[in-house]
């Protein structure tokens, strides 16, 4: 895990999570979720068979749609207070899962056919490529990955780590925690070279913004076992 991440985790545990939460209350992005839940159903072409697991749920609005619809969802987060109002809102099953250092199998029992990892842009490129282990050993053969990335193409004023990262470290104005928040961007070449030959595209195509160019969205399949 690198050290963004860990700023961003303690960010939330700081008073990060529950102005999240008051946002969502006060401001619910309806629509965009109600496109997700949509593009993820005709992904897994309505099959209610499919084991889904999130990554990162926050709020827990994808995964209480995708359980209100019949679906067999699990949320997670590493933050308490996002998995404690997952729960407050009624999702069912909620785990506490560090999507870079922790054990799939261990925590969520069995594989899972679909995984979604939906905004979280404060992972550099290392964290990226552990996701993406995580994700393939998580799911079944020819098992889904449904992620977004913040593209780097509408962001020209990134810097650039030394581990080939384009990042901001921004000061949310309208946000009472005023620590530095690492956002990072990816262009569509630097999501090939994540995927590696780990994951095929299934779909793909770019949104938001008044460009609907913001972010990268990615169905991604995965593929032979390599092991
Ligand atoms: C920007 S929020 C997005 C939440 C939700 N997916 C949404 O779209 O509203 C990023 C989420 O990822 C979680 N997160 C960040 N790093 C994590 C990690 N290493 N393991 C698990 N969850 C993490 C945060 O706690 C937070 O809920």
């Amino acid at each position: 895990m690198s050290i963004h991440n860990t700023n961003t985790i303690h960010m939330y545990n700081s008073g990060g999570a529950d102005e999240y939460i008051q946002h969502a209350e006060i401001e619910p992005e309806t629509e965009k979720w109600e496109r997700l839940f949509h593009y993820i159903e005709e992904q897994i072409h309505q099959d209610h068979s499919k084991r889904i697991v999130e990554f990162g749920s926050g709020c827990g609005e994808l995964a209480f749609m995708l359980q209100n619809a019949g679906y067999d969802v699990i949320a997670s987060d590493i933050v308490d207070h996002f998995l404690d109002e997952q729960k407050r809102i009624g999702i069912s099953s909620v785990k506490r899962f560090n999507f870079l250092s922790d054990d799939f199998e261990e925590v969520f029992s069995s594989k899972a056919d679909l995984i979604v990892s939906w905004r979280n842009p404060h992972l550099d490129i290392e964290d990226m490529m552990k996701l993406f282990d995580v994700a393939y050993d998580g799911l079944n053969d020819h098992g889904l990955f449904i992620i977004n990335f913040q593209n780097a193409d509408v962001h020209p004023e990134a810097e650039l780590l030394p581990n080939g990262t384009k990042y901001n470290n921004k000061i949310l104005e309208d946000k009472k925690t005023k620590e530095k928040r690492f956002y990072a961007y990816f262009t569509k070449e630097d999501i090939d070279s994540l995927r590696r030959d780990l994951f095929s595209v299934e779909e793909y195509h770019t949104e938001g913004g008044s460009e609907k160019k913001n972010w990268h969205v990615f169905t991604l399949k995965k593929t032979e076992s390599r092991d």
